[in-house]
């Protein structure tokens, strides 16, 4: 499969502070293979037509980028929201603010001033309304981290195209949701155990899109573009946690994330992606040692893990002295025996 990166214009997000609205272009370092541009097609495809779109899928399966990349493509400036358990109505919607006062000379005495009350309150808009009134692109991040009465108010947003406001603001009750605001969804069903279920009314108006950990082609060109590593480099990367995935031996799954981590350091730090290199090798075990929780009782279990993950570096990170095979063949024996006794 050939993977290339978007030529889209050069990436740059800025961002306007007093409206928290993000004008984002798409990324320079979005990798297009297939299966992304297939699936960015399909979401812009549903929210042309006016649908919301929901990525849904396990930690580190590129959904917030995704959904990044889509707005993007729509053009319109965005709102991100990140789910949150405290989350009220108002943290979406906005709320009455203290009351608005107005200062008045007394033209008869010069010297005083008074303040009389205004009888309105002032409505200090939040993300949801100043996304519904100005037509942006919401991209609600993890949305299913907030408690589903917060969620409520989108159920008309998305419906009736209506944004009900709390009735203490009579005049304006309703606001009328502009034709250009579309919605984008995540969400990691991993994280409705023990949080909040998916509200089956919310995620009936969302088109869902399930995201599995991308194919190893698609992984292979995230990590090199993500970490400046050559394709032939990443690929080694990729393959050990892609094969430390397949394993199940760890509580947290691996993630691509796991791989651009090794990945930048071994860039970064000029290291080189073999088992001759102990540095590469102690960075490996740091990073994907980790996904798994181990106590002191659990030594044995902890080198059997150590072991494997030792045996896929030799595999796909070979020692790249072939010609003294048997000189490598010692230095990995004195791999295996110095990182064995390590956790002993
Ligand atoms: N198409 C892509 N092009 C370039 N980088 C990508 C792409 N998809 C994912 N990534 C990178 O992979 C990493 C994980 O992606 P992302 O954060 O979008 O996953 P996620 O599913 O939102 O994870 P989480 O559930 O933990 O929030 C990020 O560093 C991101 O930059
Ligand atoms: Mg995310």
């Amino acid at each position: 499969m050939q993977a290339r990166n978007s030529m889209a214009p050069a990436s740059r997000t800025t961002i306007d502070q007093n409206r928290a609205v993000l004008h984002v272009r798409p990324r320079e370092d979005f990798v297009e293979t297939e299966i992304t541009r297939d699936i960015a097609q399909r979401a812009l495809a549903y929210l042309q037509a006016g649908f919301p779109v929901h990525f849904r899928g396990p930690a580190g399966t590129g959904k917030t980028t995704l959904a990044m990349h889509v707005a993007a493509q729509l053009g319109r400036p965005v709102i991100l929201l990140v789910g949150d358990e405290e989350f009220t109505t108002s943290d979406l919607i906005g709320e009455q603010s203290g009351y608005r006062y107005r200062k008045v000379v007394d033209r008869f005495i010069h010297s005083v001033l008074k303040y009389e009350e205004d009888a309105e309150q002032r409505w200090v808009d939040n993300r949801l309304t100043t996304a519904c009134r100005e037509g942006f692109t919401l991209v609600y991040d993890e949305f299913t981290r907030s408690r589903p009465e917060a969620n409520n108010v989108l159920l008309t947003v998305l419906e009736e195209r209506l944004l009900v406001l709390p009735d203490l603001r009579r005049e304006n009750a309703y606001l009328k949701v502009h034709p250009e605001f579309r919605a984008i969804f995540t969400s990691n069903p991993q994280e409705y155990v023990g949080v909040h279920e998916t509200q089956d009314a919310l995620s009936d108006r969302l088109v869902t899109l399930d995201l599995d950990y991308y194919d190893r082609d698609t992984e292979v060109s995230v990590v090199a573009s993500r970490s400046g590593l050559s394709l032939e480099a990443a690929a080694r990367v990729v393959d050990i946690v892609r094969d430390f995935r397949a394993s199940g031996e760890y509580d947290q799954a691996p993630t691509m994330r796991s791989g651009i981590m090794i990945a930048k350091v071994t860039a970064q730090q000029g290291l080189t992606p073999s088992v001759d290199d102990a540095r590469f090798v102690r960075v490996c075990l740091d990073i994907l040692e980790s996904k798994k929780v181990f106590n002191s009782r659990a030594r044995e279990q902890h080198t059997h893990q150590r072991k494997m993950l030792l045996s896929l570096l030799e595999h796909h990170a070979p020692s790249q002295q072939p010609a003294r095979s048997r000189a490598r063949k010692e230095s990995q024996h004195e791999a295996h025996t110095k990182y064995n006794s390590d956790s002993e």
